[in-house]
Parts: structure tokens; C-alpha cells; sequence
């Protein structure tokens, strides 16, 4: 526990009588890639929303070292603002120069093989695209954590594994934590370098896919999930 990006101690939080975390605990180390998976309704977007300062009535700590980012599952572009603008959008604007904006955009939007697009409108976007824009937003902000909440999900099957490789490879390039929220198991089981699994509002298995079979580690984690192998064969 070296270097923690993510401390989570004894979060409780509670909407009107039901508890939807329940004294969870949960570090992200810096650097480390970890999925979280979990029914719907575990409570996987309140802890992210919680992490990203979007919630403070909790009991319990999260703390989070340095800039935090999310991208979420749409990507929630501001169709009246060209590429660029939405890239910077988050930034703190107090003395920033326009050229300078429109630099960090531009290389944010390079990484995500999106530079000739600076200035086109959102609508005009394919989803996949719009959804590196949003990478992109989240990226230029430098975060210490980054939070994905299941942000491919509203992707064809071809675009979503463009987008694992893109998600990787600015990860192994800039070394955020990342906290990735999928349902899916085995995007979570080829992604990651630790899966969590959320249930009754709180981390009830927590696995590292290198060290193990996927196959096996599989049908584990779907177990976890409270999934049998022949509900899903
Ligand atoms: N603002 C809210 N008010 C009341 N209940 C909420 C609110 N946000 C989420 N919930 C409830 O909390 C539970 C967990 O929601 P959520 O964190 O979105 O789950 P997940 O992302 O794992 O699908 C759900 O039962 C949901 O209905
Ligand atoms: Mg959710």
C-alpha cells in the first residue's frame, strides 16, 4: 500500500433509508488499473460519484491524492461547443489563454487520434468518437485517478475494442489509477490488473487476472456475480 491514489475508508451512503454502501473499503494504488463489478443497482456509480467529489453526503473517508476525472457512459458533450472547447472544458479557465487552451486541446486530441476533428461540432461525431472526445476532456486535466463508468457500453462491439486498446495504451502512457466500471467480465478480466466485485455495498472479491486462467478466473468472477455457468452457457 505504497502509494495510494484512492483511499476509501468505511464509506457508508445511504439514500433516505436504504444503504447502498455499507462501511466499504477500497484503495487504488497509483499507476494500478482496477475494474469494479457488480449487479446493477450495487452502487458501482454512487462510489464513483463519491470519488469524484460529485457526493459529500456519505459517512465514512474517500480521498482521493491529486486531480480527479471521469468519463461516463455518454459523453456528455455540449452540442453547442465545437471539439475543442469541450475538450477544455473542465480546465480551470482563471488567466488561461485562448492559444493556450486550444494547445492543450489539440494534444489531447491527438492522443486520441482525433487532432482533425478540433473543429467540428459534437453532433457531427460518430459515438465512438464522441466518446474519445470525453477520454480526451478527462485526460487533459492530467488526473491522478481516473474514473470510468462503464464507458463503453453504448459502443458497437467493433468500436469497443478499438476503444480497450486506446484506454490501455493512454494508461500505460500517463500511468493514472484508473477505476473502470463495466458489467462486462471479461473486458474487466483482459483490461485489469485487479477486479473488484461490488455487492451488498461493499468489495465482497477482489481478483488479479495474470495470475490466473482467464477461463477459470471467469467463471469465478461470474460466481461472484452470483451468475451460474449454465445460466450463461
Ligand atoms: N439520487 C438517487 N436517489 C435515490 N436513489 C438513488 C439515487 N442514485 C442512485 N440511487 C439508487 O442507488 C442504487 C445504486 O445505484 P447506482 O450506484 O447507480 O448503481 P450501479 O451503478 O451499480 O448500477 C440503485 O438502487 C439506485 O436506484
Ligand atoms: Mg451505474
Amino acid at each position: 500500500m505504497a502509494n495510494p491514489v484512492a483511499e476509501v475508508r468505511n464509506l457508508t451512503k445511504k439514500f433516505g433509508e436504504r444503504t447502498i454502501l455499507n462501511r466499504l473499503d477500497l484503495t487504488v494504488e497509483r499507476g494500478e488499473f482496477v475494474a469494479l463489478l457488480g449487479r446493477s443497482g450495487s452502487g458501482k456509480s454512487t462510489l464513483l460519484r463519491v470519488l469524484a467529489g460529485l457526493d459529500d453526503d456519505v459517512t465514512g473517508q474517500a480521498t482521493v491524492a491529486g486531480t480527479v476525472s471521469v468519463a461516463f457512459q455518454q459523453p456528455r458533450l455540449l452540442p453547442w461547443r465545437k471539439v475543442w472547447r469541450n475538450v477544455v472544458l473542465g480546465l480551470r479557465q482563471d488567466g488561461v489563454s485562448k492559444s493556450r487552451n486550444r494547445a492543450l486541446a489539440e494534444k489531447a486530441l491527438a492522443e486520441v487520434q482525433l487532432a482533425e476533428h478540433a473543429d467540428d461540432w459534437p453532433l457531427t461525431l460518430s459515438g465512438g468518437e464522441a466518446q474519445r472526445v470525453s477520454l480526451a476532456r478527462a485526460l487533459v486535466r492530467e488526473p491522478g485517478l481516473l474514473l470510468l463508468d462503464e464507458p463503453f457500453g453504448a459502443l458497437d462491439a467493433l468500436t469497443r475494442i478499438a476503444m480497450h486498446g486506446l484506454v490501455v495504451d493512454l494508461w500505460r502512457r500517463h500511468r493514472p489509477g484508473v477505476l473502470l466500471v463495466t458489467h462486462d467480465v471479461d473486458e474487466a478480466l483482459r483490461l485489469a490488473g485487479r477486479v473488484l466485485v461490488l455487492d451488498g455495498g461493499r468489495i465482497v472479491a477482489e481478483h488479479r487476472p495474470r495470475e490466473t486462467d482467464h477461463d477459470d478466473l471467469r467463471r469465478r468472477v461470474l460466481a461472484d456475480l452470483g451468475v451460474t455457468e449454465d445460466a450463461v452457457a
